[in-house]
């Protein structure tokens, strides 16, 4: 049987934030509506943060609110707080996920937050999901490099991962923020958090900055994981990590596993139409970074 990858879009999320220009909020549900024909089974439509701190995503219940929602597939939103939890959960999202850092640096500019006050934060909103039984995914950011602090020591990244487990975090998604990793730094730190959580409980999150993000995938796939977020189009980057460029484009991502001999259960020729129309919404100059 072929081995299956999961390919989790996150690009109506991670890749439309860092956009300086308002999109429509039609364009980003036809954009997503796309993508709920190409066979994912989760998509990253909103974030629920602070529209201070990031305006275009302010949209997000409208958003979710105009999906036509495809059966088997889940709309996934990020929640950074309670409040986020709960705009999310009012929204409909099927699932949410806070997100972290391993580095005191991208914590404190990205969410105002060391990273013991994060993970405190998100507390109340495990306890919240839990009861609602909403799932819960985390995320980890600057998993190798961090643009304040510099290399990530890997014990660092296990020691997050632990902690968002113990929250009750179904997966762990490793964010290679400002996509300076290598297969080398790649390795040692899965090595390292592998000790704490399973590659079946764990994505890679690779930003494709210096070229490496396939690079980054192979040596992943070679430990065991199974899941890789993408952006279609290869659109992105974080607002408060300067130099970030895009997620590793969904499109290269399929190419890779396909030619790897890894199904993805995915059509390839409705994500081209979907990256079309992401490319579409990209404008020149990116927001605040
Ligand atoms: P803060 O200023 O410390 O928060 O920001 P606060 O609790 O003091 O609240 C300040 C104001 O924001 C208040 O409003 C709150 O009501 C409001 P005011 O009284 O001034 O009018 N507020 C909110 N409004 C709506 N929704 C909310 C919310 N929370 C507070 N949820 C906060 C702390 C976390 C809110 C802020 O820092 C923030 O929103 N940060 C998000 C930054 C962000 O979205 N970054 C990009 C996503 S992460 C990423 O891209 C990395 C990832 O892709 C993985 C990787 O690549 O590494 C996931
Ligand atoms: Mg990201």
């Amino acid at each position: 049987m072929t081995d299956f990858v999961e390919i989790f879009e996150v690009g109506p999320r991670d890749g439309l934030q860092n956009e300086a220009r308002p999109i429509p909020t039609a364009d980003k549900i036809a954009l997503i509506d796309t993508l709920s024909r190409a066979g994912f089974r989760r998509i990253e439509a909103a974030s629920f943060v602070s529209p201070k701190w990031v305006p275009q995503m302010a949209d997000g219940a409208e958003v979710l609110a105009g999906v036509t929602r495809q059966p088997g597939v889940r709309y996934a939103a990020l929640t950074p707080n309670l409040k986020g939890y709960e705009r999310a959960k009012a929204a409909g999202a099927d699932e949410i996920a806070i997100f972290g850092a391993a580095s005191e640096g991208f914590s404190r500019a990205n969410i105002n937050a060391s990273i013991e006050e994060s993970l405190a934060r998100f507390a109340p909103v495990a306890e919240a999901a839990r009861a609602d039984g909403i799932p819960m995914r985390g995320y980890i950011s600057c998993v190798t490099d961090c643009p304040y602090d510099g290399p990530t020591p890997p014990g660092k990244v296990a020691e997050v991962a632990e902690k968002l487990r113990g929250l009750g975090c179904y997966e762990i998604s490793l964010g290679d923020t400002i996509g300076q990793g290598t297969p080398e730094s790649i390795t040692a730190m899965l090595r390292a958090v592998l000790e704490a959580v399973p590659a079946d409980r764990l994505a890679g999150h690779y930003h494709d900055t210096a070229g490496r993000a396939l690079a980054n995938i192979e040596a992943s796939l070679g430990l065991g994981l199974r899941v890789f977020d993408a952006a279609v189009g290869g659109l992105g980057g974080c607002p408060y990590a300067k130099g970030a460029t895009g997620n590793v484009a969904t499109e290269a991502v399929a190419d890779r596993l396909a030619a790897l001999g890894y199904a993805t259960g995915l059509d390839r020729a409705v994500i081209e139409e979907a990256a079309d129309m992401a490319r579409g919404m990209r404008g020149g100059q990116q927001a605040k970074a």
